[in-house]
């Protein structure tokens, strides 16, 4: 380090006249640099320390106040599991109402997508428990809105971190889970700028912990999890195909995501674990990521504010290959049905297993300002539009789903294009946040 370097340059000074002056000054630097070395290896443990044993908790605020973490780093230790009461309601909601239905762990329940496709599950009568840990990254009163949601359908989520090995244990315990549905992660791409680590502690670690847990059980259950399209990361081969390199990230989230796709593929080989993973195209729809452009355009629109428009280098239009949320879950649904089997047992390997990568898109990416049209007309309302530089942090300029080998595999088959998405998109969000009385602008 740079200290070290100074003070071995001082070692080798030269003997001068003035030696016993500099020999003053010397031991005085030397306990100068000795001070500053520590204080600057306090800071790098800070930092270490900071990085990884921050709280899954991860919204701004917690930055500058350190309460919200340190709550929810308590709760990953002694969560309110626990009990024959909660064994009661967790037996409950895993309850299969229909032949050959199955059971299945969902993670991220509480989210955008988990919500959606625990609904669809339950619907059709699969056995649903859920698992989120209502991290703020973005308003948990909206991820409680969707938690009653589900409560009212009969599906209980459980409140817990997927790092706690203890609690997903304990579930497995309880529930012979057939399917594992693993939508719980950091989402967003920017904000791996602001808080990276919470992007290893859920999307690396807790992943790796879920794995852990499911190679372990009786019986291994297969596995279904989202993966995203940013693996594509700076690929120019239009349209993306699973077959195309996913080795150039252009996000932390991306790397994150593309991390999981290689632990997948030794947790498949070393285990017999069935892993499918599911490369989302930006997904949309009611009960949305207010994170996401759609939703804070509309809200950004409805108060008059302006909105953000990137353009890419020589005025390029920015396109996203936007998915509708219902077209999702078929795809989910369509993943845990023609998911096979695990083949091993007693956390040993016992034959070859299912290992698969799939698009999930629309086939038709849309330019950013198309959204931004759509959006005036249905809310009635002009866009101030301020038109800026893509910048390098993440974003991608395209999307492009090549959605062909899902559509062999799986018979997904998108079925709403974004103005028809947007139209129920923005039904679902005037009546949610005026009815309610809900504040819009909380994030
Ligand atoms: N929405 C999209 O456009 C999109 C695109 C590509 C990939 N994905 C992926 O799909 C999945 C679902 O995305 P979403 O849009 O529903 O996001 P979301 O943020 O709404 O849902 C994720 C949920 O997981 C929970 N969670 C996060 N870390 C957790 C942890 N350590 N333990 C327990 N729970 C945790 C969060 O509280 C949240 O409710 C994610 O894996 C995301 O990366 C989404
Ligand atoms: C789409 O992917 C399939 C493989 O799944 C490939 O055969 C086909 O050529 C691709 N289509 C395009 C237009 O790239």
């Amino acid at each position: 380090m740079f200290q070290m370097k100074q003070m071995s340059h001082l070692d080798h000074a030269p003997s001068t006249p003035g030696k016993f002056k500099m020999e003053k000054s010397y031991s005085r630097l030397r306990w100068h640099s000795f001070t500053k070395l520590t204080f600057w290896s306090f800071v790098f443990i800070g930092l270490i320390y900071i990085l990884f044993y921050r709280s899954p908790s991860s919204s701004p605020s917690s930055t500058v106040n350190p309460l919200p973490s340190d709550l929810s780093r308590r709760s990953l230790r002694t969560s309110s599991w626990g009990g024959p009461d909660w064994e009661k309601r967790v037996r409950a909601s895993s309850r299969i109402r229909s032949r050959n239905g199955m059971s299945v762990l969902v993670t991220g329940a509480a989210g955008f997508v988990g919500t959606h496709v625990s609904a669809a599950l339950k619907r059709r009568g699969d056995g649903v428990v859920g698992l989120d840990n209502f991290n703020d990254y973005y308003d948990p009163s909206l991820k409680r809105d969707r938690q009653a949601l589900l409560e009212r359908a009969g599906v209980f989520i459980v409140e817990g971190d997927i790092n706690d090995v203890d609690l997903l244990k304990k579930l497995f315990e309880v529930v012979r889970f057939s399917h594992v549905m693993h939508l719980a992660a950091q989402a967003g791409v920017r904000y791996a700028m602001q808080n990276p680590g919470s992007y290893v502690h859920s999307n690396i670690a807790g992943f790796v912990n879920l794995l852990e847990v499911c190679k372990e059980a009786n019986p291994q259950p297969a596995i279904v999890w989202a993966s995203s399209s940013s693996v594509y990361g700076l690929n120019t081969k239009v349209p993306f195909s699973e077959k195309d390199r996913t080795d150039q990230p252009a996000s932390l989230y991306a790397a994150t995501k593309k991390a999981g796709e290689e632990i997948a593929h030794t947790y498949n080989h070393i285990y017999g674990l069935s892993l499918t993973g599911l490369r989302f195209f930006t997904v949309y729809g009611p009960w949305g990521r207010p994170d996401m452009a759609y939703f804070f355009f509309t809200r950004d629109m409805l108060k008059g504010k302006s909105i953000p428009i990137f353009e890419a280098a020589n005025h390029g239009t920015v396109a996203r290959d936007f998915t509708y949320i219902d077209d999702i879950v078929k795809g989910c649904l369509a993943s845990l049905d023609t998911a096979e089997k695990s083949t091993g047992s007693g956390g040993k390997k016992k034959g070859p297993a299912q290992l698969r990568v799939f698009n999930l898109g629309n086939t038709s990416p849309v330019p950013v300002t198309d959204l931004v049209s759509s959006l005036e007309r249905l809310l009635k309302v002009k866009a101030k539009r301020n038109i800026m530089k893509l910048p390098r942090n993440g974003d991608v300029q395209f999307t492009h789903a090549n959605i062909s080998l899902a559509q062999r595999e799986l018979g997904y088959k998108p079925s709403t294009d974004l103005h028809a998405g947007l139209k129920k998109f923005v039904r679902w969000y005037l009546s949610y946040y005026s009815a309610g009385g809900k504040k819009a602008d909380a994030r």
